[in-house]
């Protein structure tokens, strides 16, 4: 969808969706369905290539699995994250954004508040269809530190007064990551572009989930995933069955395998 489209969806008040996604075949079921943004997250560290943390994913790695994401996709936006550190200075962001650009990369999001603000401009002024990512930000939080953003006022008079910038600089949107549900609401209504939520509530103009988590492959008990399939359990299953089948001689099994005409062999 073009960032008009966006903007309408908006004003009528139509919520649209976004997952994360890291591969090929996945990224293709997602676009299948109609899902709208299907976002190549540098939670690809920690969902899929088992990194400890978010900051160890490089743009090498992002770079790989957006352009595998991007064969899959045909009607959706694909979504990318700059990872930590490929955007310190505007110019690096800009060079970063280029490359992903080159790969497929439809929208480019960036965590850092209103210290990435000429980032986004940067971004914006190279032609880039930006999402700034606030509230809670996975590459730079620090151990201890609390992870719902707005629940005191000084908090909320920085998200909006950091979201207001954001728009007025020309992002296209704002992901609100573990923003209380009445700031998330408010945010979103004072905003001329839509916001993206995640664990922040019903009122955001867009919902973001991460695929791992809304499949059930991750086991994890965060109060704003809603599981919607249990696939590490199906997972499991189905490979089990299979060591069993292959250990009692059951698989291959009579017609799943295939024959020599009559007399070529013993
Ligand atoms: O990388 C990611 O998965 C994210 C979502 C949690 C929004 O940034």
């Amino acid at each position: 969808m073009k960032r008009e489209d966006y903007r309408k969806r908006k004003s009528e008040g139509i919520p649209f969706a976004m997952v994360t996604c890291y591969d090929f075949p996945l990224a293709r079921l997602l676009d299948e369905v109609g899902i709208e943004m299907i976002f190549v997250g540098d939670s690809l560290g920690t969902n899929v290539l088992g990194y400890g943390d978010v900051r160890e994913v490089t743009v090498a790695d992002m770079r790989h699995h957006l352009r595998a994401v991007r064969r899959g996709v045909r009607k959706g936006d694909v979504v990318v994250d700059l990872p930590f550190g490929s955007y310190g200075t505007p110019s690096l962001a800009v060079d970063t954004a280029a490359g992903f650009s080159m790969d497929g990369a439809d929208l480019i999001k960036l965590e850092g508040g209103m210290t990435v603000l000429p980032q986004v401009r940067a971004l914006v002024d190279e032609g880039h269809r930006v999402i700034a990512h606030l509230g809670y930000q996975p590459q730079f939080h620090e151990e201890g530190e609390p992870i719902v953003c707005g629940r005191s006022e000084e908090e909320v008079s920085d998200l909006l007064e950091t979201a207001l910038a954001f728009d007025q600089a020309g992002a296209e949107m704002v992901l609100l990551e573990c923003v209380t549900e009445r700031v998330a609401g408010m945010v979103t209504g004072r905003l001329s572009i839509p916001t993206i939520g995640i664990g922040s509530g019903n009122r955001c103009d867009g919902q973001v989930l991460v695929l791992h988590d809304l499949l059930g492959i991750n086991k994890v008990g965060y109060r704003f995933v809603r599981q919607y399939a249990a696939l590490a359990d199906e997972i499991k299953r189905a490979a089990a069955e299979f060591r069993d089948d292959v250990a009692e001689r059951s698989f291959p099994g009579e017609g799943e395998w295939f024959n020599s005409p009559q007399g070529l062999v013993d």
